[in-house]
């Protein structure tokens, strides 16, 4: 069994449905209202878990009525909590979310999970130092991605680094990094160029192995030196929040199986990810991706 560690946020994701995205200054009458757990740390513990990894995670939760309800749902998919800290007089993460048409609008309110420090990290250093791999992204202090970075750099333990919401990076982290997994608009932030510049040339510029995604086209990497693409797979689109995640937690899961077969089985995974609403609403079990994979085969 894989055994993973995920340091990262756990939000309550706070979903309206609307027939399309207001514009500034206009109101408009939504569909649909759910409140669901998310957190691109949480999503990401939740979807390897339900892939039949062990997985750890380390991450912060307010003292507020959220805190519990988050906590309980990742706690049902069979995560270790030990290293979730409760923060006294702060609010959980949250997440507005508007979905229109399978797309989505997000804002994130940090709470808890801005005061998830080195210091929480460090103190999971035995676990991370047992893990097969480690999945960290960016809604957490940047020094505690670092941290990260480090600590399991120094361990031999591979790191794969969503970076995700993007923000410029330095070289030298980046270089601890076993995979970094941007879209193209992340991996240009992160590179401080040109959004509009080639992705193909954005990834040869990048100090480590990138793993790029581009939505319904799949993904690109590089093997054995060459370019290689993995195409999408063809679903109905219901809501894409969590696709990253699912892709992400898919490529740890599964990369013991090699770089091509993680990325195909990824790709797989997040795609069944988006055909029902909610961030974790569409996070597939081992037998959906194989089914997937054979559908796509026939
Ligand atoms: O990646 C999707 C996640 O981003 C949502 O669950 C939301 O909480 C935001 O963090």
């Amino acid at each position: 069994m894989t055994r993973l560690v995920v340091v990262g946020s756990i939000n309550m994701d706070l979903v309206t449905v609307a027939r399309h995205f207001p514009a500034p200054g206009e109101t408009l009458l939504g569909e649909r209202f759910l409140s669901v757990h998310g957190g691109k740390g949480g999503n990401q513990a939740v979807a390897a878990a339900r892939l039949g990894a062990e997985v750890h995670m380390v991450g912060a939760l307010g003292d507020d009525a959220f805190a519990q309800a988050l906590c309980d749902a990742l706690a049902a998919e069979g995560i270790d909590l030990e290293h979730v800290a409760r923060i006294d007089h702060c609010s959980s993460g949250t997440a507005a979310i508007t979905v229109s048409g399978g797309e989505n609008q997000i804002i994130v309110v940090p709470g808890a999970n801005a005061r998830l420090t080195p210091d929480h990290v460090m103190n999971a250093q035995q676990l991370i130092a047992r893990a097969d791999a480690v999945l960290v992204q960016m809604e957490i202090p940047l020094e505690t991605v670092e941290a990260t970075l480090r600590v399991a750099h120094d361990q031999h333990v591979p790191v794969i680094l969503n970076p995700a919401p993007a923000q410029p990076l330095p070289t030298e982290w980046l270089q601890l990094a076993r995979y970094i997994t941007p879209n193209q608009h992340e991996l240009a932030t992160l590179l401080c160029a040109d959004p509009s510049e080639d992705f193909r040339r954005l990834m040869r510029r990048a100090p480590c192995p990138v793993v790029l995604t581009r939505g319904a086209e799949g993904a690109w990497f590089r093997e054995e030196g060459e370019l290689q693409h993995q195409e999408g797979f063809t679903v109905e689109a219901v809501d894409s929040t969590g696709a990253g995640d699912t892709f992400n937690a898919a490529l740890a899961v599964f990369l013991h199986e090699g770089l091509p077969i993680a990325v195909r089985k990824a790709c797989a995974a997040a795609a069944l990810s988006v055909t029902r609403l909610g961030a974790r609403g569409g996070m597939p079990h081992p037998a959906e991706v194989d089914a997937l994979l054979a559908r796509q085969h026939s």
